[in-house]
């Protein structure tokens, strides 16, 4: 049955790449915009498409200024799971909304989208011309038309088994585009400087997304790295390799605040609440070791101490300890409202939804996967502070439930290794026989 004609229902096309990643970015814009996410669709699984209601058309572009997850957005005029249903839905939405954009001066265009089947140009033009009944009256312009509208056709996921008719039709008023060329003009392989775990374009745009990042927020990376020389070979650094002059490649100098090198386990900031977001990737021990400094008193009995020095010694620092000094650190300096960011490795065989860190001054937003291997993924967790940091609250974590599961996280990287070691001797002796 086709959905009946509500106000400002849209139609977003999203990209089939992180798809986990999506709906929280979609969220998160949609409440930055002041927009909340509503809708009818009951899942948003797999599928490109996806029906929201947005409050204005505002909002809608606001958010297409931001996303990188999803392509477009269309005004829905109509919907149906069959030419007939779509027909009949575009024959009840309102002419009243219609009519602005197809009277006698204006231009227009129409677009077929499939997705999952190529259709031949004699099967598009077919399509355009049963929409005649539409109170079309400006002219078809395909170069520069003023207004563009787009049959989409979903033949659902599977490419080993695609349908002969589509699940679903759309027809709609296109608004605008996402940002998705960001991924390609932000690569890291264009990139002037890089270091050996420079994140990627495109997951770097969803993690200022997750993190609600605006104009004029402060946002403060701990482990921002990039602190060696990223060629191979090379002890130095040039005098333009660095994250100044990375922000100067994008035109984006003016937003770029300082890097101070710290250790982020003893944080030197006073107390205070600094920050709007918190976004970072912290070392997971396989490219970049974790280490945090140290006094010559921590370094364990049996250990021989160098000479009093004021050079600080290195410890290894664990990973449990590092994500709840991360938790801490974020309740403390977030603004209310503010969001930590972060990835946290996990060994999949083993995680449970126990083992994200907790705080009770944060709130989990989201949790997405990224697979690394069979056995190893990084979450993308989103917290957002909704309590006002209290000393008590610094070891509260120490009493809840979640912290045995959580300490689990420190043997990640010999779960790392030790499952790709494994791996690898099979994949080898498979292609031995
Ligand atoms: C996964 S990398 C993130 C790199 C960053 N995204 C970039 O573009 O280079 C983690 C970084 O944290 C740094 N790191 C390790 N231990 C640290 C500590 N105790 N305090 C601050 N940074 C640390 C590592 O040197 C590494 O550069």
């Amino acid at each position: 049955m086709a959905l009946s004609c509500s106000l400002n229902r849209y139609l977003l096309l999203m990209a089939q790449e992180h798809l986990e990643f999506r709906l929280p970015e979609i969220k998160s814009l949609l409440s930055l915009f002041g927009g909340q996410f509503t809708s009818n669709q009951e899942t948003y699984g797999k599928s490109p498409f996806w029906i929201l209601s947005i409050p204005s058309e505002d909002i809608a572009r606001n958010l297409m200024k931001r996303t990188v997850c999803a392509k477009s957005i269309f005004e829905l005029w109509g919907h149906g799971k069959s030419p007939e249903e779509l027909y009949s839905s575009l024959k009840n939405y309102p002419a009243e909304k219609m009519v602005p954009f197809l009277h006698s001066d204006s231009t227009y265009k129409i677009k077929i989208h499939t997705f999952n089947k190529t259709l031949s140009q004699e099967e598009k033009v077919k399509r355009i011309d049963a929409l005649e009944f539409l109170p079309f009256e400006g002219k078809v312009n395909l170069k520069k038309p003023q207004h563009i509208f787009s049959i989409l056709e979903d033949y659902g996921l599977d490419p080993n088994c695609i349908p002969e008719n589509p699940h679903n039709i759309y027809f709609g008023r296109w608004i605008a585009d996402g940002q998705r060329e960001l991924i390609e003009s932000y690569s890291v392989k264009k990139r002037h400087f890089i270091g050996n775990t420079s994140m990627d374009a495109g997951l770097s745009f969803i993690m200022a997304n997750h993190g609600k990042v605006k104009e004029n927020d402060i946002v403060f990376d701990p482990f921002v790295g990039t602190g060696k020389a990223s060629r191979k070979n090379q002890k130095w650094r040039g005098p333009d390799e660095n994250i100044r002059a990375n922000l100067r490649q994008y035109g984006l100098e003016k937003y770029y605040l300082d890097v101070l090198v710290s250790d982020a386990s003893k944080p030197s900031w006073r107390k205070g609440t600094y920050f709007d977001a918190i976004i970072t990737d912290p070392p997971y021990g396989i490219r970049e070791s974790t280490r945090r400094t140290g006094s010559q008193k921590e370094i364990p009995k049996g250990i021989e101490k160098c000479p009093e020095s004021h050079v600080p010694v290195s410890l290894s620092y664990h990973l449990s300890d590092m994500f709840f000094d991360l938790l801490n650190f974020a309740a403390e300096t977030l603004v209310l409202g503010g969001r930590l960011v972060y990835w946290l490795p996990v060994y999949t065989p083993e995680y449970t939804e126990e083992m994200v860190p907790w705080h009770p001054c944060l709130q989990l937003i989201s949790n997405c996967e990224q697979k690394l291997s069979s056995h190893t993924s990084r979450r993308l967790i989103t917290m957002e502070k909704v309590k006002t940091f209290e000393n008590r609250d610094q070891y509260s974590h120490l009493l809840s439930d979640h912290f045995l599961p959580y300490q689990g996280h420190n043997s990640f990287r010999e779960k790392y290794f030790s499952g790709v070691t494994k791996r690898i001797a099979k994949e080898e002796k498979c292609s031995q026989e």
